[in-house]
């Protein structure tokens, strides 16, 4: 039997958006398992626990090869531990580039076997980010189309936006 294609699709998702969904789904038909994760990035200060963005990853996972994740410490020690062979990360604009690529050339450092693939995001999802998210919860706004309604509602609960 073949060996099963597994990728991870790591990232601060606080709190995830349609742009992460998108990718999350594009990732499920290109691998046989994708884990998805929620990381630590030192750099940001997170809105939401760990345990409520994995709650609201859940409850947009509709796909039986996605599963939901959480690692501490280094990405590439969490992909080695599932055995997963590719990261996804996905890219917006240019300005995502010089980020990725530095992280994807330190984690090709620390793991030669590990392959960082980047999917691009829609056309209709380049305005999204979860930074400026935030920013409108904090504000209490939301856009309508920035998250699916079932995170709207969860965002709202949480947060009384
Ligand atoms: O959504 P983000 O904030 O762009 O995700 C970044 C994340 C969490 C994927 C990245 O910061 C990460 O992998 N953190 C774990 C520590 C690590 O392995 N860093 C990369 C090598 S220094």
């Amino acid at each position: 039997m073949n060996k099963q294609r597994i990728a991870i699709y790591p990232g601060s998702f606080d709190p995830i958006h349609s742009g992460h969904i998108d990718i999350i789904k594009a990732g499920s038909k290109l691998f046989d398992k994708v884990i998805w994760a929620v990381g630590a990035n030192s750099a940001k200060k997170p809105m939401f626990t760990v345990e409520q963005r994995m709650e609201m990853m859940n409850l947009v996972n509709k796909f039986p090869n996605i599963e939901i994740g959480q690692f501490d410490g280094l990405l590439v020690r969490y992909a080695e531990y599932l055995e997963a062979e590719y990261i996804i990360r996905s890219l917006r604009t240019s300005n995502d580039f010089e980020f990725e690529f530095q992280m994807t050339l330190v984690n090709k450092k620390l793991a030669p076997e590990l392959t960082t693939i980047y999917l691009p995001a829609k056309q209709g999802n380049i305005h999204l980010s979860s930074t400026l998210i935030r920013e409108l919860i904090l504000n209490h706004e939301l856009i309508d189309d920035c998250v699916p309604s079932e995170i709207r509602d969860f965002i709202r609960r949480v947060k009384e936006v």
